[in-house]
């Protein structure tokens, strides 16, 4: 058997519990040639890393990983130069009973001056966003990278709808291979489930749920995040959302076009404009090639609508912060 092709650079910014999860599983899935980790915590990147690559024998890939402790001028980013996709995971996490936006001025010097140092090592990168509040750090990692719009969104859909296919799954006692979901909007309180598009074994979720529990399960996906800060008490999840943004990172370095939920720019789509928004879009080399639509319901539509209204003015502040 021939040994697989990997190609490029991944780094991630922010070696928390997000980063590191996020580069074991870019490094796992052994299609980047490199994953770099990166954090101002000194020698906590570099020790992670050397323990990931002594996982290598036993889980079987080659994929090198790079430890890099960065400064606050920007020093250590030399080891970032080149990347292909760069995640960006760097900011407080919450704590029980703050909501993102609680997180909202400190993260964004964080991911203002990360963005800005991307753009100077890693011209040509893909920005994937995840630092919370979402939707705001995905619009102020652009402009303040001064990237193509395309080449930056932001992960939160991929996560939402997973957390909605594993309530739908438990609920029913069903495999989750079963269940096909779909939330769209914003990472929060206008997060729009599409019932529209949600299936049990092909059959609609309608016709295997009543509307109470649906609206049930669709309140605790809203509030999923939540619900694992508060057990957790310190902190938040972790593994589904490194699953989902290193499932963006791949889609972009094999350049798969993966249709998937992404917080991305908005130019007319579903009569909306101007504002990052949780969306489908096509993701390859290059970042997001095209929003894509889908027919939705009128109700559907106008949540989407009050999503996009919502995190538009909120958007604008970011430039501000
Ligand atoms: P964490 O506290 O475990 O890790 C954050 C890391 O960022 C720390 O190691 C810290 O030293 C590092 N950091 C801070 N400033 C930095 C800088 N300038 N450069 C590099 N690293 C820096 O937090 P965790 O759990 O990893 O979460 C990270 C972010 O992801 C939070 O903002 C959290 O709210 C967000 N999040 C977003 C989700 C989404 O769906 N979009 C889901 C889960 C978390
Ligand atoms: C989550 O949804 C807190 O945004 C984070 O888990």
């Amino acid at each position: 058997m021939s040994a697989p092709a990997r190609r490029g650079k991944a780094t991630v910014v922010g070696a928390g519990f997000y980063g590191s999860t996020t580069a074991q599983r870019l490094a796992e899935y052994d299609v980047f040639e490199t994953v770099v980790l990166t954090d101002i915590v000194e020698g906590k990147p570099e020790g992670l890393a050397l323990d990931l690559n002594q996982s290598r024998p036993i889980e079987g890939f080659e994929t090198t990983v790079v430890g890099a402790t960065t400064t606050a001028d920007g020093g250590g980013y030399e080891a970032t130069a080149g990347s292909d996709v760069v995640v960006i995971t760097a900011g407080l996490p919450r704590k029980p009973g703050m909501s993102r936006m609680d997180l909202l001025e400190v993260n964004a010097g964080i991911v203002r001056s990360v963005a800005e140092n991307i753009a100077k090592h890693s011209p040509n990168a893909v920005i994937i966003v995840v630092s919370n509040p979402l939707d705001e750090m995905t619009a102020l990692a652009q402009q303040a990278s001064g990237f193509p719009k395309e080449r930056v969104f932001g992960q939160a859909g991929v996560l939402d709808t997973a957390r909605f296919t594993n309530n739908v799954a438990t609920t029913l006692g069903v495999p989750v291979g079963s269940v096909t979901t779909l939330t769209l909007g914003s990472h929060g309180d206008t997060m729009v489930p599409v019932p529209s598009a949600c299936f049990v074994d092909g059959k609609p979720l309608a016709d295997v749920l009543d509307a109470e529990k649906i609206e049930e399960l669709v309140t605790r996906t809203r509030n999923g995040g939540a619900e694992v800060v508060a057990l957790l008490k310190t902190g938040s999840a972790y593994y589904a959302p490194s699953a989902a943004a290193a499932r963006m990172a791949r889609a972009v370095i094999t350049d798969s076009d993966a249709v998937i939920p992404a917080c991305a720019w908005v130019d007319g789509e579903y009569g909306i404009s101007g504002v990052y928004l949780g969306v489908e879009a096509q993701i390859g080399a290059g970042g997001v090639k095209k929003v894509v639509e889908r027919d939705l319901t009128a109700s559907e539509l106008e949540g989407l609508k009050e999503a996009a209204e919502a995190v538009r003015a909120k958007q604008a502040d970011v430039a501000t912060l």
